[in-house]
């Protein structure tokens, strides 16, 4: 089975997910909304089983995390103390003629914006560019029924801040000790002026964010180990070790609030090629001192073993859920042709822990007994995993239907099932057939799911 390799997959992903249920563009009957995506009924099982684990490895496999789900709506002080009314703007240009507004860093402008030569890249016009201004990433709406500047409120554009401001109502209810950290996933929302490549870079977005609040001294060796242990989560998830690297931001590049970031990158192939999905940060004590300033409430934690109070520092790690989703897409994505058969076929090499549908169930012919048989079966395994039932079309078909979704498991229910109550499990994979025996199907892919 060569595997081809297709020339952009990103291209072939965004229809294969139209498609198959997995991703719709926002609003599809309007027209769209720009970079907005929905995720249909196969996407919300992919993505769901991504926040899963990373739930399960963050918060549910340790004493020393626990879980918040804090609102997106917050006081607009907060944004005010993070930094982010202040610096969270990226240099826009305007063009007077055509309207239309770029990036200052553009590479399609020609000549310096403000100038006499400067050139609109889309309508062409010199000396219409304006200089540039900086431009607030934040979506901002209003609280209540006036729309007044006292009643201004922002979408969060990171879950972080809602850890921050909850850090002692964690730490005191649940009795945690430092070094210990808070991990939520959630919505997060940026007014991006290049957003594009599909869910890579959206207006709307999910995060899953950890801020892990340390003895200030010991942070950079907690970094460390936070950079290694997300590194091989990227890895248990099936990501390629190749198509993965660190790469470390420089002063330039540095946000606001980081001491030293960086950044856990995927090859996305194509024109994207690496590209960040995860930051590791280490914060100091940036967001604890300035919410402290903004709002008067001592943010201090109490060593009591030590009698000494001191504000912790933070180490984050921020991974984007759509941009991971993005990530496990392509990487699964492969395109084979199959020996003996003049079709070739499309697979989606998920692993089978983040598979939307666990096993397919498919009698081979509709007679005989073998329906009620495989419904029967599908019911029993319904209980345990998702599981598709499909009695239509040729066998051959029905399989390569669900190897384009990445269904780990099909099931087929024959002739001998009818006799001696054996039936066969097909790997997407390595497309070996072994017959077992009907009752023990649920228990053997139960355990192959959990490895
Ligand atoms: N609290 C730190 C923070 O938000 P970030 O590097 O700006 O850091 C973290 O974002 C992650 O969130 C990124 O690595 C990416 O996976 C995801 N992300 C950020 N902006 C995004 C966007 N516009 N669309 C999709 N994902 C985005």
């Amino acid at each position: 089975m060569p595997a081809t390799a297709p020339s952009d997959v990103l291209e072939k992903l965004v229809s294969l997910c139209k498609r198959r249920g997995f991703i719709f563009q926002s609003s599809e009957i309007y027209g769209g909304t720009g970079s907005v995506w929905d995720y249909g009924p196969l996407g919300v099982e992919l993505k769901r089983n991504l926040k899963d684990r990373w739930w399960h490895a963050m918060v549910r496999a340790r004493d020393d995390i626990e879980g918040l789900d804090a609102a997106i709506l917050m006081h607009p002080r907060v944004w005010e103390a993070s930094g982010h009314v202040a610096t969270f703007t990226d240099p826009l240009v305007d063009c007077k003629n055509c309207k239309k507004r770029f990036r200052a860093d553009d590479p399609k402008i020609k000549g310096t914006p403000g100038t006499p030569d400067a050139q609109c890249p889309v309508c062409g016009m010199k000396g219409t560019l304006s200089e540039p201004r900086l431009f607030n990433l934040m979506f901002k709406t209003y609280m209540g029924p006036v729309e007044d500047s006292a009643s201004i409120v922002y979408l969060r554009p990171e879950t972080a801040q809602g850890i921050y401001v909850n850090f002692l109502n964690v730490q005191q209810s649940t009795r945690q000790k430092v070094p210990f950290g808070i991990a939520q996933i959630g919505k997060a929302f940026r007014n991006e002026i290049t957003p594009g490549n599909f869910i890579f870079r959206t207006r709307e977005f999910e995060q899953m964010e950890m801020q892990f609040f340390v003895e200030p001294g010991t942070d950079m060796h907690w970094f460390e180990y936070w950079k290694e242990q997300r590194l091989n989560w990227h890895k248990s998830l099936g990501l390629a070790p190749e198509r993965l690297e660190f790469h470390q931001h420089s002063k330039e590049e540095l946000a606001h609030y980081a001491r030293a970031a960086f950044d856990i990158q995927f090859d996305f192939g194509g024109t994207l090629g690496f590209q960040e999905i995860e930051g590791v940060h280490n914060r100091g004590d940036f967001d604890l001192s300035r919410h402290q300033e903004y709002s008067g409430k001592k943010l201090e934690y109490f060593d009591q073993p030590n009698n000494k109070r001191f504000l912790p520092f933070v180490v984050e790690t921020s991974v984007g859920a759509d941009r991971t989703t993005l990530a496990v897409l392509v990487n699964g994505y492969r395109e084979e042709t199959v020996e003996g058969e003049s079709e070739g076929r499309t697979v989606l090499g998920l692993h089978p822990s983040l598979a939307p549908i666990k096993a397919g169930v498919f009698p081979l012919v509709k007679k005989d007994g073998m329906p009620e048989f495989a419904e029967k079966l599908t019911a029993e395994l319904r209980q345990r995993f998702p599981v598709f039932y499909d009695e239509s079309g040729a066998i051959g078909r029905r399989y390569r239907r669900q190897d384009e979704v990445g269904t780990p498991y099909c099931i087929t229910i024959d002739g001998q099932t009818m006799q001696d109550g054996t039936v066969t499990i097909r790997d997407r994979d390595t497309l070996q057939q072994e017959r077992v025996a009907a009752d023990a199907v649920a228990r053997i892919i139960q355990a192959r799911l959990s490895t």
